[in-house]
């Protein structure tokens, strides 16, 4: 199935200048860039974007961490995109997700992890809808 998902190199990956290698990570697994941006989040717009976390325990450590810096946010687009990129992406704690996977290899923990991948459809069309309009992307109008 053909889909979207909104893709986010994190502060901390940015900071490390990592983020043409991340590129290279999705584009060579054939997902397509279909719309991106450099954005530096405010503290309001990490809680908008993260509000389903509202309530957890790391909501406020997650929030802070998403201010430090600028974050890229990207459409990538394919088949099954959605899964293909959480699997580049690799488990949310940095140092036991697998080897050869973006946050193994760019994160450093269980929160500055490098990257963040929506987690199913629904979710994909609301964090798309967040930081693009339809124009913006390709194929848009
Ligand atoms: O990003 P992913 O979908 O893999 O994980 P999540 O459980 O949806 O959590 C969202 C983000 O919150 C993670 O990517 C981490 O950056 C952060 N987090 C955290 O700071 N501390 C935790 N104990 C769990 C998640
Ligand atoms: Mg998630």
């Amino acid at each position: 199935m053909m889909e979207r998902t909104l893709s986010i190199i994190k502060p901390d990956a940015v900071g490390k200048g990592v983020i043409g290698q991340i590129i290279t990570r999705f584009e060579e697994a054939g997902l397509n860039i279909l719309g991106m941006k450099m954005v530096h989040l405010s503290k309001t717009q990490a809680k908008e974007f993260y509000a389903e976390h509202e309530g957890r325990s790391y909501f406020d450590g997650l929030t802070e961490f998403m201010t430090i810096g600028p974050s890229v946010v990207m459409v990538l687009g394919g088949e099954d995109v959605i899964k293909k990129s959480r699997a580049l992406m690799g488990a949310t704690n940095s140092p036991e997700a697998a080897d050869g996977t973006i946050r193994r290899e760019f994160g450093t923990d269980g929160r500055r992890n490098a990257v963040h991948g929506s987690d199913s459809p629904e979710t994909a069309v609301r964090e798309i809808s967040y930081f693009f309009d339809a124009s913006e992307l390709v194929g848009g109008t």
